[in-house]
């Protein structure tokens, strides 16, 4: 027996991939510019990318848009306002649509964000990752303390108000004074909005292969992420994410999307989709081609496809749980049957057995993680790989 699927809300992701320099902790798809970046053909690309993807999300309404990398923030913001224009004459765009951009602070130039503000975007996230200077040099980052904090001021002139700090924990040589220190200088500035990822050892890195000096141990790390959990919920940020912090209404609506199994068309290199069909009760993930150069000469054709790949209804549950089991709100029954077309009976012996383990909260209508299970999160979903 099947229930339903009904297509919940719709996003657009839009990855940018350049930077000034790449990162040695990043494994995002992100390429370091070699000479002057071909702005216009890319945006030419993204806009024939969803001319393609269209017949996929016919009628319905966009909810979020988020341009990430990469660093966006390398785009002139013209060349944003074209793409928003192209976007919004094919779809209808919600009311109130948050429209995100992320930004590296050592990109900022003074009067960029009057123009990212004219062409629609209505809220940035800023690749802080420290605020001390002898953190960000071991990070290889472009910036400094002073940059980050200064084109933050930037964007508050510019009248943006609704804006994300990406802060990094854990780091080489860093201890808890000083994480608490660099969460200091990042609440007083006063964000809408916190992400505070402990930095982990991504394969296929430079720290990967060759781990910087002087990273902190486990302990150390949970230790400096329930210090700074306190003083973020102090400074009245509710954590609403294993990593995601905001004040009163100011969650990031286009993470939210992902975390509650929403639908998103994925444009630019590398990107990935995933959409609800109503009619066809199917669940599509889309990806592109990962090089730039490849989906600049392919966008807009079959050949820009890296996959499509129907997601069967057995392996739903396990995806459903990888996203809502990171939100401290949980889910409600009701909305994983109609997201995954499965059943609710289908999980209930394996909600009882996280029930049984104390990592789950389950009523006849709602589940809900504890704070064990938050901190295991992953030993969770697992359990739901063979549900
Ligand atoms: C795709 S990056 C985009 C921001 C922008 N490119 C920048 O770095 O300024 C998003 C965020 O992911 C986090 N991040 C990237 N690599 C990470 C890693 N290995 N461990 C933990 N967090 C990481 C950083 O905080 C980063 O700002
Ligand atoms: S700037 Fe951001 S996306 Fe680019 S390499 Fe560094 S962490 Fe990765």
């Amino acid at each position: 027996m099947s229930v339903a699927l009904i297509p919940p809300p719709l996003s657009l992701y839009v990855h940018l991939p350049w930077c000034v320099r790449k990162c040695p902790y990043c494994d995002f798809n992100s390429h370091e510019a070699k000479g002057p970046l071909p702005f216009d053909e890319y945006v030419d690309a993204l806009i024939r990318d969803l001319d393609q993807d269209l017949p996929l999300v016919w009628g319905r309404s966009v909810h979020s848009v988020f341009f990430g990398g990469g660093t966006p923030s390398l785009f002139p913001a013209d060349q944003i306002d074209r793409f928003l224009q192209a976007a919004s004459a094919r779809l209808r765009f919600a009311p109130g649509c948050e429209i995100t951009l992320e930004t590296n602070p050592g990109t900022a130039e003074h009067g960029r964000f009057d123009g990212y503000r004219a062409a629609g975007v209505n809220r940035l996230s800023f690749g802080i990752q420290s605020f001390d200077d002898g953190c960000l040099k071991r990070l290889g980052r472009i910036h400094d303390s002073a940059q980050a904090q200064a084109a933050v001021k930037l964007a508050q002139d510019a009248g943006l108000d609704n804006l994300n700090l990406d802060l990094m924990y854990a780091l080489p040589g860093q201890d808890l004074d000083m994480a608490l220190a660099d969460l200091e200088r990042a609440l007083a500035l006063q964000p809408a909005h916190i992400s505070h990822y402990q930095l982990t050892l991504e394969p296929n890195t430079v720290f990967f292969a060759r781990p910087p000096q002087g990273l902190p141990d486990q302990d150390a790390a949970w230790d400096i992420q329930e210090a700074c959990q306190a003083r973020l919920a102090q400074a009245g940020y509710g954590h609403y994410e294993v990593s995601a912090y905001a004040k009163p209404g100011r969650q990031c609506a286009h993470n939210l999307g992902y975390w509650r199994y929403g639908d998103y068309l994925g444009l630019g290199a590398g990107a990935h989709g995933k959409i609800t069909s109503g009619g066809e009760q199917t669940i599509l993930r889309r990806w592109k081609v990962k090089h730039p150069t490849r989906y600049l000469a392919s966008a807009g054709t079959a050949a820009s496809i890296g996959g499509d790949e129907l997601i069967a209804p057995q392996r739903r549950p396990f995806e459903y749980m990888l996203n809502l089991l990171r939100l401290r709100e949980g889910f409600a029954l009701r909305d994983f049957q109609v997201r995954t077309g499965v059943p609710a009976a289908h999980i209930a012996p394996t909600l009882e057995q996280a029930a049984e383990r104390g990592w789950l909260q389950v009523t006849d209508r709602q589940v809900t993680p504890t704070a064990l299970g938050l901190r295991f999160a992953n030993d969770v979903m697992e359990l739901f790989l063979d549900a």
